[in-house]
């Protein structure tokens, strides 16, 4: 007897084939009245898949009273509801590490082109004004000082890539890390005042909501830019937004925002903001091992009880 599996969210076609291969797969998504089919069939399910964009919320576990497993396709735990998780003795299986190098390859790509105008730059010669003006000076990026905001698995590589550049390395985090040998900084304002660059690589959630305020992009200041490879939650935008417009930050290299796919039409023409569709681990490489643990995930837990990779202590 396969495992009954409830698919919330669409996955990689080529890993909802997998799935449908090993496991008895309903898919959620595709119900007209979703509620209305759990009242019905949800104590059917022992696993629920999900990604770091739908997650599970507490309604959707309290609706699956036979669930086991959520296993996630992402890092990202702040859709899911751990807590309500945790009590119930579901565990939680994700996708951490295998996205690490092209996360921080991302941030690194955002701090490029913000600092030197790369696509500022491409759509100046598209618009054909090269003949008439020089295209204006930027910013260098090699030696300048990254203060980053979070110093977990990613955080730690874009560190390490920011080596590559001779540039200094500060951090602000809840607690120092033990095992890094950059300077941790209590204060975010401090650390923000101290940065060029100032790259968010910390959680989402509850915790980290708003995080970045106007107070902390004040501090930044009108030659320090922002990076955001992590959550939009964590920055409040229409405060970044804000900076940007009057200039009281140099610019900003987003990759995530607080209503995706939506994003603020302000920042929309502004020529001093990298905007990316939330792509940061979308690679073919990145994604074929994401969905590899994804799968191990599940096949570890249904041989051991455990997922790979446990999201739960
Ligand atoms: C993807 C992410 O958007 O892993 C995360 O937390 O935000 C990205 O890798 C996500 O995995 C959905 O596929």
């Amino acid at each position: 007897m396969r495992p009954k599996l409830l698919q919330h969210g669409r996955l990689p076609p080529a890993l909802e084939s997998r799935l449908a291969q090993a496991y008895d797969v309903h898919p959620l998504w595709a119900e007209t009245d979703p509620w209305g089919f759990l009242s019905e069939r949800g104590r059917d399910f022992t696993a629920l898949t999900t990604n770091a964009i739908f997650g599970a919320g507490e309604d959707l576990i309290a609706a699956l009273p036979s669930l086991q497993l959520i296993s996630s396709l992402g890092v990202g735990l702040d859709k899911i509801d751990l807590e309500a998780a945790r009590k119930r003795g579901i565990a939680v299986g994700y996708t951490p590490d295998v996205l690490n190098d092209c996360v921080a390859d991302t941030a690194f790509a955002l701090l490029i082109d913000v600092a030197r105008r790369i696509s500022a730059g491409d759509r100046f010669v598209r618009r054909g004004e090269w003949p008439n003006r020089p295209f204006p000076l930027s910013t260098r990026v090699s030696g300048k000082r990254i203060g980053l905001v979070g110093m977990g698995r990613i955080g730690r590589v874009i560190a390490r890539r920011g080596a590559g550049f001779d540039m200094p390395v500060r951090y602000h985090s809840r607690r120092p890390a033990a095992d890094v040998p950059y300077q941790h900084v209590e204060s975010l304002v401090a650390l923000a005042q101290w940065a060029d660059f100032l790259v968010i690589a910390t959680a989402g959630g509850p915790e980290t909501h708003h995080l970045i305020n106007a107070e902390v992009l004040d501090a930044l200041g009108p030659n320090g830019y922002l990076i955001n490879i992590a959550r939009g939650s964590v920055v409040d935008e229409p405060a970044l937004v804000d900076a940007l417009q009057s200039g009281r930050i140099a610019g900003a290299g987003l990759d995530v925002f607080a209503n995706e796919p939506h994003v603020p039409e302000a920042l929309l023409g502004l020529d001093n903001v990298v905007l990316l569709p939330h792509v940061a681990s979308a690679t073919e490489e990145t994604r074929q091992a994401m969905g590899e643990l994804f799968l191990e995930n599940l096949t570890s837990y249904f041989s051991s009880g455990q997922p790979k990779a446990s999201a739960l202590e």
